[in-house]
């Protein structure tokens, strides 16, 4: 299936962009390292993908700073995304980045922890619109590349006015805006709404991204002729999943599918990024295993006890040899 739909440009601050796939990974934090995101490149050779949310006080202070190191070293567009509510924390860090490579510097304005949003930041600033825009605007002056906005509808439904802030957002140097269906009260409550998006995707200018509850191609297509969005950001589907984005790319423009792997190949991704991670992390990396195994290691008969047993083993070793073993025992 061949959709209408075009490349994205950014003009950035001197320094163009152009999204040369319309299906983005979202950041994801705990998630999008750069393990994680060299699966999905291999499926999504042009999509953007993010690092996870990076905190621009802690880069400044020193931590973290591996979450932005060696973008230019990784193939395809990067986008970094950060959250703070201190402007020159965002600044710094935002010259970081693009020092490091990032293809753009998204700021966060949806993220619901507690932690983040009682100091100010995240979706605090959808209660802070003047901030939000500050922000927006200084970051924007501060680099050459494209500065974008990931956002929800609003804090609650009450206050809920997605289409004056993402306008408001576009005046002060907003590139980009990708729009998460819900408010912050919802968290991950409901479902996302399309329409909502569709009416902030009429009255903006700059492309729309929709974001929220699109987990294969059909909630692709349905999501496009809903919102009318610009081009698609994919968060939780891609959990255990790191083909999704690849695979919604390839139905969008029309090539060949990629199908679903099969439980053979599943298992043989979970011990590649299971290998990965150890090798990058020592055996600390099997920790951070678990939740892939368990995500990816599905799809068989028995697979959610065998993923059960698997996150309960002791240490690497153990864990690679489970893995081998179920994969062996797989035609
Ligand atoms: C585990 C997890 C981590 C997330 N981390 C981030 C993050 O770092 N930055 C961000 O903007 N959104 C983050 N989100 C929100 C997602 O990017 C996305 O907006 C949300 O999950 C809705 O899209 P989906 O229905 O496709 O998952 C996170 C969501 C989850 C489930």
């Amino acid at each position: 299936m061949k959709k209408n739909i075009s490349k994205i440009t950014l003009p950035g601050n001197g320094t163009k962009r152009v999204l040369k796939s319309v299906v983005l990974q979202s950041p994801l934090a705990g998630v999008t390292d750069q393990i994680f995101r060299k699966l999905v490149r291999r499926w999504a050779p042009e999509s953007l993908l993010f690092t996870e949310m990076v905190n621009a006080r802690s880069l400044e202070l020193g931590y973290g700073r591996n979450k932005v190191e060696e973008l230019s070293k990784e193939k395809g567009p990067i986008g970094v995304q950060l959250f703070d509510f201190r402007l020159q924390s965002m600044i710094d860090a935002a010259k970081r980045a693009e020092d490091a490579g990032a293809f753009l510097i998204d700021i966060n304005m949806g993220c619901p922890v507690k932690k983040i949003a009682k100091k100010g930041g995240g979706s605090a600033l959808l209660k802070n619109w003047n901030l939000a825009a500050e922000l927006v605007s200084e970051v924007s002056n501060a680099v050459k590349i494209p500065v974008t906005v990931k956002t929800r509808l609003g804090w609650c439904e009450k206050s809920s006015d997605p289409v004056s802030l993402g306008l408001l957002l576009q005046d002060a140097g907003a590139q980009l805006l990708t729009l998460h269906g819900r408010t912050r009260k919802q968290g991950f409550a409901g479902k996302s709404n399309w329409l909502a998006i569709a009416e902030v995707k009429k009255a903006l200018g700059i492309p729309v991204i929709a974001n929220g509850d699109i987990k294969n191609s059909n909630d692709a297509i349905n999501c496009l002729k809903i919102s009318n969005a610009d081009g698609l950001m994919i968060g939780r589907g891609s959990l255990g999943s790191p083909w999704l984005v690849g695979q919604i790319n390839s139905f969008l423009e029309g090539q060949e599918p990629i199908k679903d792997p099969d439980p053979k190949t599943r298992l043989n991704i979970a011990l590649e990024h299971l290998q990965e991670l150890l090798k990058a992390k020592g055996d600390h990396g099997l920790l951070i295993a678990r939740k892939h195994l368990k995500w990816t290691c599905t799809g068989f008969s028995g697979s959610s006890a065998f993923a059960n047993c698997l996150v309960k083993a002791k240490t690497p070793h153990e864990t690679i040899s489970l893995l081998n073993q179920k994969i062996n025992s797989l035609n």
